[in-house]
Order: structure tokens, then C-alpha cells, then sequence
């Protein structure tokens, strides 16, 4: 079996088309257009990378983007400071504060200065409270992309066998908390997870979501399940000092066993900042109304 590739990049794109409609409407509603303020500390090339993405994707969209960039030794009180001046900034609609962070600062005390309705990254512990709880709230990007595409893939997920493989806050938890809410039945994996292969071969969805190159193998894949595969792993390539993309997904072998699968490149990867400006849009409709 070949199994269908799922067109991330696709979606990504009809979702940000949808949102450009709705920022629309927002402005001619609102007099204003809806704005994004995105903060990086640091050069970290990747995180650069991702940051003047979103700057674009932003105006593409409609929005007004704010970037606010800031030196490596920054102190936790000026980042602080910034957070608090974007919180009462009445044309801010969604906060972003990319990570990681420099090692001398504490992420979780940074993130608990978002005003959590500005919190477009799902990130505060009070929106972790409303995904856990079943309220509105902000949804992590990218976990609600994955699950964006597994219902336009398999339209309702009710009843089926999930594995996340990887338990971080900005993926794993999240991926698993959605999946519960679709009714899925639901399996957290992880490094000390034993027989790993075992687990994953029960599940109908697979999302990988652990930072490991090619991990997840396809003889691990029951056949016909989806999988979804959240890793971007930068390796050596087949030419001298060149260098590729890979998934946590052994791509190869994972597409003659699954009935559909996410490429890496364009799958997942372009859903999170897709989703990212419908959480603006959404941020600036809920605080302006
Ligand atoms: N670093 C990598 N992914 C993300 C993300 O979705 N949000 C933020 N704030 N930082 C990230």
C-alpha cells in the first residue's frame, strides 16, 4: 500500500486565505486592523527564520505585525517590561514571545505575564486550563493544526485509537488533550515508554511529535493508520556540507504501511503559523467585541 500524502501546505494556505477574509471584515468593522506583536530574544538562526515568516504571513493576511527584537543579554524585568506594555496596548489583539528563551530566563514566569486573552500561543497556564476544562480559550498551533488536518483527512475522529509519541507543553500534551475532546481514546508515549513499537502499532492515528530523526519506523504503523508527523530535524544530506529536512518519521518505510501521512517538508510545518493568524483574528474579535 502507497499511502495518500497529506497536502499541509494546501490547507495552510486555504486557512490563511480565510482568515485574510475575516481580518478583513474585523477592519472594516473595527476601524483598525487586527495586529500581532511577536517578540524574539536572541539571534537563534531557526527562531529568526520563524519570526520573519510570521512578519509576512501577518501583513499577507491583512494584520498589522509588530516585531520587537531584542539582544541576547536582555533582562528578564526589560522582557517583562515589554509583555506588560504590549498587554495594555490597545492595537496588540495576540502576544507571541518566541521560544526558547536565553538560558538566564525563566519561560514559565514569562509566559504568565501574557495577559492569557492575548495568549495566541495557547502557552498560559490559564489557557492550558480552559483546553484541559473544555472552555474557549487559545490552542497551541500546532497541535491544533494536526488535528485540523486529521478531521479534513478522516472527518470524525470519534472512537479511534490515538498515540502521541512525545509529551512536551508545546506539542504533546496539548495533542493529546484535543484528541480526548474528539473522543479519540487516547495514548501518551514517550522516551521511557516501554516496547514503543508495540504501543504505536495499536493506534489509527499516530502523531510524532518527540525531535528524533526518523524514529518512528514503518513497520511500527498498523496498516492504513494516519500519521502525523510534527518533528523538523535539520541532518547531514547525501552531498557534502549539505543538509535536509527530515521528520521523526522514517518517511520511506511509513508510506508503503499508512493509509495517509504528512510530508516533512509541508505537511505540519506550514499549519502553525496558519493557525497562529487565526488565533490573532479570533484574539482580536473576542477583545474588541
Ligand atoms: N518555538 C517553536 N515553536 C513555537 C511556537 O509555536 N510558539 C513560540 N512562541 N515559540 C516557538
Amino acid at each position: 500500500m502507497t499511502a495518500q500524502i497529506i497536502d499541509g501546505k494546501a490547507f495552510a494556505a486555504g486557512l490563511r486565505e480565510r482568515v485574510g477574509t475575516v481580518a478583513a471584515d474585523f477592519e472594516a468593522k473595527a476601524g483598525r486592523k487586527a495586529g500581532l506583536a511577536v517578540v524574539l530574544v536572541g539571534e537563534d538562526p531557526a527562531s529568526q527564520v520563524y519570526v520573519r515568516n510570521k512578519g509576512k504571513q501577518t501583513l499577507a493576511c491583512g494584520m498589522e505585525s509588530f516585531e520587537h527584537k531584542l539582544p541576547a543579554d536582555t533582562s528578564e524585568a526589560d522582557l517583562l517590561a515589554v509583555v506588560e506594555k504590549l498587554n495594555a496596548d490597545p492595537a496588540v489583539d495576540g502576544i507571541l514571545v518566541q521560544l526558547p528563551l536565553p538560558s538566564h530566563m525563566n519561560e514559565q514566569k514569562v509566559i504568565a505575564a501574557i495577559n492569557p486573552d492575548k495568549d495566541v500561543d495557547g502557552f498560559h497556564v490559564v489557557n492550558v486550563g480552559r483546553l484541559s476544562t473544555g472552555l474557549p480559550g487559545f490552542v497551541p498551533c500546532t497541535p491544533l493544526g494536526c488535528v485540523m488536518l486529521l478531521k479534513d483527512q478522516l472527518g470524525s475522529l470519534s472512537g479511534l485509537d490515538a498515540v502521541v509519541v512525545g509529551r512536551s507543553n508545546i506539542v504533546g500534551k496539548p495533542m493529546a488533550q484535543l484528541l480526548i475532546a474528539e473522543s479519540c481514546t487516547v495514548t501518551v508515549a514517550h522516551s521511557r515508554t516501554q516496547d514503543l513499537p508495540e504501543v504505536v502499532r495499536r493506534a489509527d492515528i499516530v502523531v510524532a511529535a518527540v525531535g528524533r530523526p526518523e524514529m518512528v519506523k514503518g513497520e511500527w504503523i498498523k496498516p492504513g493508520a494516519t500519521v502525523i508527523d510534527v518533528g523538523i530535524n535539520r541532518v547531514p544530506g547525501a552531498e557534502e556540507g549539505k543538509t535536509r529536512l527530515v521528520g521523526d518519521v522514517d518517511f520511506a518505510s511509513a508510506s508503503e504501511v499508512a493509509g495517509a501521512i504528512t510530508p516533512v517538508p509541508g505537511g505540519v510545518g506550514p499549519m502553525t503559523i496558519a493557525v497562529l493568524l487565526r488565533n490573532t483574528i479570533v484574539a482580536a474579535h473576542r477583545n474588541a467585541g
